[in-house]
């Protein structure tokens, strides 16, 4: 015992707020029994990325579990661009756009948003996170109530919690309850301000939500409506604009958010809007004003990516076809892929051991994709969430399909024959020319890259 030592001090145990914690790491459950037998799908290090291939544990694997949905985060000109904005204003702003930290960067990326979304102006954040969050914090409080679908992404829900406004969650696309309840709303509370917030394309099932109907009631009910569109921009509408502007609809709808962290390539986001709203979010969200601007190499990546984006219009057509392509591939092997409408394919696989055994097998194989289970989706309906590229060759895809058909036939996922269950033919008797599918131009389904 040395001088000063206080023997009464009682030895500190573990406060009890922490036995969540140590209960969620128990030896005997289920975290620790995937993580034993090296099937625990999250937080695999990639060590080093190429795009559409990368190595992990120190074995090359084809992505299809990313949201570089123009497989630009490679491309040796947005390095460039990255590397020329680190030379000339360093590695980090240090400070929040409202104080220190604007770059005439962010204020050139800011226009250019704007002009390309054919909205008045535009607002960065530094993830697309904070975007949704700040944006709705922003705009609605306590006397305003928010509509929201239920499979809106995190950060939407999120918002809403630190809003503090009534928030109503509609069933998921099911706009007649959304309707309902707008009509209750406007009778029960005619002053209150209501938000309509949805996600642009669903993030887990690829689907686009029904952007006409949902201008319609917002309109029919003095609602304000907000699209997010981290899965939509660069991916889908004239030029990669999005689901507003899929259906011709971007003057209709009041807000459009989007992340830089998918087919930009980098990370942040941006909202746009009307002046007066845009101007209002800039001194209102709290993730704005409270947290340091976008780095200078992620500011000037987003501008190169935009360069590339409008010059080469072929790399959407080329993500269409390839989308395309994978879901009848999919569908013609057996699999169940749901309804999905874009570069986010879903495919069902079911009970939770079976998936966390199916990803392991995959990435076995040479593919990795994204496991996906509840909360994200139903009990029973747990997923191998794929996603493409623009990059991606039709080499590498077709071994992304015999990767899945080998595993699932393996697995009972699929018939033992494993192309049965839908008109029988193998995905490699599609060929990636473009003609055999009817709706690359736009001119079928309305939401084509090049519609
Ligand atoms: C629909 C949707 N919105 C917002 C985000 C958040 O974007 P970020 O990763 O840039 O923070 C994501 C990311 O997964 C998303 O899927």
């Amino acid at each position: 015992m040395s001088p000063g030592d206080d023997t009464e001090t009682a030895t500190k145990s573990a406060p009890s707020l922490f036995n969540k914690c140590h209960k969620f790491f128990d030896k005997s459950g289920d975290y620790a029994k995937t993580k034993d037998a090296d099937l625990y799908p999250y937080f695999r290090p990639i060590e080093r990325n190429e795009g559409t291939s990368a190595i992990m544990n120190g074995r090359e694997i084809i992505m299809a579990g990313s949201n570089n949905y123009l497989g630009l985060t490679a491309d040796p000109r947005v390095k460039e661009a990255a590397r020329d904005a680190v030379a000339k204003y360093g590695t980090g702003c240090t400070g929040s756009r409202f104080l220190n930290g604007t770059l005439d960067l962010h204020l050139r990326l800011e226009e250019r948003l704007a002009d390309f979304m054919g909205k008045d102006e535009a607002v960065l954040f530094s993830t697309g996170y904070m975007t949704n969050e700040g944006v709705i914090q922003a705009l609605a409080g306590r006397n305003d109530i928010i509509f929201s679908d239920k499979d809106n992404h995190a950060c939407i829900v999120q918002g809403t919690r630190v809003s503090m406004a009534d928030t109503q969650r509609y069933r998921h696309n099911d706009l007649d309850q959304l309707e309902k309840l707008l009509k209750r709303a406007s009778e029960d509370r005619p002053d209150a301000g209501k938000l309509i917030a949805t996600d642009g394309v669903f993030s887990m099932s690829g689907k686009i939500a029904r952007v006409p109907e949902l201008v319609e009631l917002a309109n029919r009910y003095d609602a304000a409506l907000m699209l997010d569109d981290a899965h939509a921009i660069g991916v889908i509408g004239p030029g990669g604009r999005g689901s507003a502007s899929t259906f011709g609809l971007k003057d209709d709808v009041d807000i459009i958010t989007g992340t830089f962290s998918k087919s930009f390539s980098s990370l942040g986001g941006f909202a746009v809007g009307d002046h007066d709203v845009i101007e209002f979010i800039r001194h209102e969200a709290s993730a704005h004003i409270f947290s340091a601007s976008m780095p200078p190499a992620n500011t000037a990546t987003v501008l190169k990516c935009l360069d590339i984006l409008e010059e080469e219009p072929e790399r959407l057509e080329r993500l269409w076809e390839i989308s395309d392509y994978m879901r009848d591939g999919f569908r013609n092997l057996g699999f169940d892929v749901w309804d999905s409408e874009t570069p986010i394919i879903p495919v069902v696989i079911g009970d939770m051991n079976t998936c966390f055994q199916f990803w392991r097998d995959l990435l076995d194989n040479g593919v990795f994709v994204n496991a996906v289970v509840p909360p994200a989706v139903p009990p029973g309906q747990t997923l191998m969430r794929t996603s493409y590229m623009a990059t991606h060759s039709n080499d590498e895809l077709d071994k992304i399909l015999d990767a899945f058909h080998k595993v699932g036939k393996q697995h009972g996922v699929i018939g033992s024959n494993g192309h049965a269950k839908t008109n029988g033919h193998h995905p490699k008797g599609h060929h990636l020319n473009g003609s055999a599918n009817g709706h690359l131009n736009g001119s079928a389904n309305g939401h084509s890259a090049a519609a």
